[in-house]
């Protein structure tokens, strides 16, 4: 064989591989690439959490608090694999802050990699990824999220307009008077402000949670396993909620801001939200008239 039938022959080889990556590009669905670079975060990290070296200090990241190793690894694992299959998109990760995959970008990739990272270095069994894609600078223009219970791999995730999922089955809100109702209240770094217009809830309910990964407990919401969900510190970022707007609303879920208007807002790091995740009017009209004014 000559040299240049060798030449030829690996000339389109290659040619031939990116025929494929295209193709491949073009038949995916948006929901299945995010779905398996969750897959993918879920397989690099699930046996660092609670080690030493999860802790490892990366300074601060985009979102402002200290970017952890076990962060960077989960997000390193999304933008690689964001990479490898030419994914024409904005990444705005909560460590990494903005990167342009492309000059011809189809949308945004909104990446919490590891939301609940202090569960995740310390070893709490609770702590998730959350990817969400928008086609707009905007929370309403989410088409589809995933968010990953990264301590036993459960996904939950939802595409506009086709219902939510955990794993293979459909997931709905709990619509019902539940035997116990648990209310999901982030009082985490509450001003005492906040924490004496809350304390009727304190004093009426028994039931009262808070876990440690928004974007997990807004799932467990969809999932019905979690009456209301109350997060009103204006403290969580876009990225943390991003997966699990969609995931809520396509399980029939209500979100709705402080002033009780339906959640909106742009994707900007510097953006803060409030917000109460409920499965109809009753249930936050009920919650509302115990707050104090
Ligand atoms: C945190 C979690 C936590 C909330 C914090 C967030 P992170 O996200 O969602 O529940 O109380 O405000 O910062 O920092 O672990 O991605
Ligand atoms: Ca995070």
């Amino acid at each position: 064989m000559s040299y240049f039938i060798v030449i030829y022959a690996f000339k389109n080889r290659k040619v031939l591989s990116l025929k494929l990556r295209r193709k491949k590009n073009k038949t995916m669905e948006i929901i299945e690439i995010l779905r398996e670079a969750s897959k993918r975060i879920y397989e690099n990290v699930k046996e660092l959490a609670g080690t030493e070296d999860a802790a490892g200090d990366f300074g601060r990241g985009a979102g402002g608090d200290i970017s952890r190793n076990i962060d960077i690894i989960a997000e390193k694992t999304v933008l690689d694999y964001l990479k490898e299959i030419n994914f024409e998109c904005i990444v705005l990760g909560e460590e990494c802050g903005r990167v342009e995959l492309s000059k011809n970008s189809k949308g945004f990739v909104i990446m919490d990699a590891i939301d609940g990272s202090a569960n995740a270095v310390r070893g709490v069994p609770f702590f998730c990824s959350s990817l969400a894609f928008a086609i707009e600078d905007k929370l309403s223009s989410i088409t589809d999220g995933v968010i990953t219970n990264l301590s036993n791999g459960d996904m939950y995730w939802a595409s506009k307009d086709k219902g939510a999922f955990l794993n293979k089955s459909k997931i709905k809100v709990h619509d019902k008077e539940p035997i116990y109702k648990i209310i999901g209240i982030n009082t985490s770094g509450a001003t005492p402000e906040l924490m004496k217009k809350l304390h009727p809830i304190f004093e009426q309910h028994n039931h009262i949670r808070h876990f440690g990964a928004n974007a997990l407990e807004m799932a467990f919401f969809a999932r019905g396993i979690i009456d209301i969900f109350i997060d009103l510190r204006n403290k969580i970022r876009v990225q943390d909620i991003a997966a699990g707007y969609i995931i809520v609303k396509e399980a029939g879920g209500l979100l709705l801001d402080a002033d009780l208007n339906l959640l909106d807002t742009d994707l900007s790091y510097k953006t803060r939200i409030s917000f109460i995740a409920a499965s109809n009017q009753k249930i936050i009209d009920d919650i509302i008239s115990q707050i104090k004014k």
